[in-house]
């Protein structure tokens, strides 16, 4: 399994870190996805996924909360990163209308500046949105060469169809586990598995029976185990095609 999302520099891992990813090893997690999304968590992602080469495949991005009057030096400092660290994605990125919607222009902004940079760089995106799905679809429909994921994704299946064919990825996480989650469950059922990946987004949104808790990278076999339920499809031969998806978009070499 790759867990295609995880924040596991987050200061809730500094006591056990070392016992998260041997839990992930020994669970048959191979790879990580190690999202930044803002100047300290790019360079803690960075440092991280050196430290655990192979393993850890660190990204940078500037996050829709993390947007300010100072967007326009972020931007520059973000292209500055690209250019001299390897990650492997651009994000995560997007926008975000659940607790504040003063500032969408500048979100709206902020994310059309970091779609163009993934374009130039050749990086795929990791897209937040919440609240604000037809503003991300219209945003990204602008752009036919942009590509990347949609994380955590919790809009509809319809939705979710239209960003496939704009020629991204739908990544879902804990809630396509939890019992009562009608509409992730939809996605899971009615997208093309080539276009699917799995994540935890840890250490939010723990899987049941971890709801609640600190989620981990490990947990991401019950996304996996979930969704081949839902799909009556083999787990083995799952876990296969969501690896061989995610090593495909973000070009993850051993
Ligand atoms: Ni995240």
């Amino acid at each position: 399994m790759i867990d295609s999302h995880a924040h596991i520099f987050d200061e809730s891992f500094s006591l056990d870190l070392e016992n998260v990813i041997n839990n992930a090893k020994n669970n048959g997690v191979n790879k990580i996805v190690l999202v930044g999304f803002s100047r300290d968590t790019n360079d803690l992602a960075y440092q991280l996924a050196t430290k655990y080469k192979g393993y850890l495949y660190p990204t940078c991005g500037i996050h829709p909360s993390e947007v300010s009057d100072n967007y326009l030096s972020d931007l520059v400092y973000l292209e500055d990163f690209i250019n001299n660290h390897k990650v492997y994605a651009l994000g995560e990125c997007g926008l975000d209308y659940h607790y504040d919607t003063s500032n969408k222009d500048l979100q709206l902004k902020v994310f059309e500046e970091q779609v163009k940079l993934s374009i130039k760089y050749n990086l795929p995106l990791i897209i937040h949105s919440r609240d604000a799905i037809n503003d991300t679809y219209n945003i990204l429909s602008k752009y036919k060469e942009a590509r990347g994921v949609m994380h955590c994704y919790s809009g509809s299946l319809e939705m979710a169809l239209k960003f496939i064919a704009l020629g991204f990825y739908i990544s879902l996480g804990g809630p396509v586990t939890f019992k009562n989650a009608r509409v992730p469950k939809e996605v899971a059922k009615g997208i093309p598995l080539d276009k699917l990946l799995i994540e935890t987004d840890s250490p939010y949104l723990a899987p049941t029976p971890y709801r609640g808790k600190r989620n981990e990278p490990a947990y991401v076999k019950e996304v996996l185990k979930a969704i081949s339920e839902i799909r009556n499809i083999d787990i083995l031969e799952l876990e296969k095609i969501l690896e061989n998806n995610t090593i495909k978009l973000f070009k993850l070499e051993d």
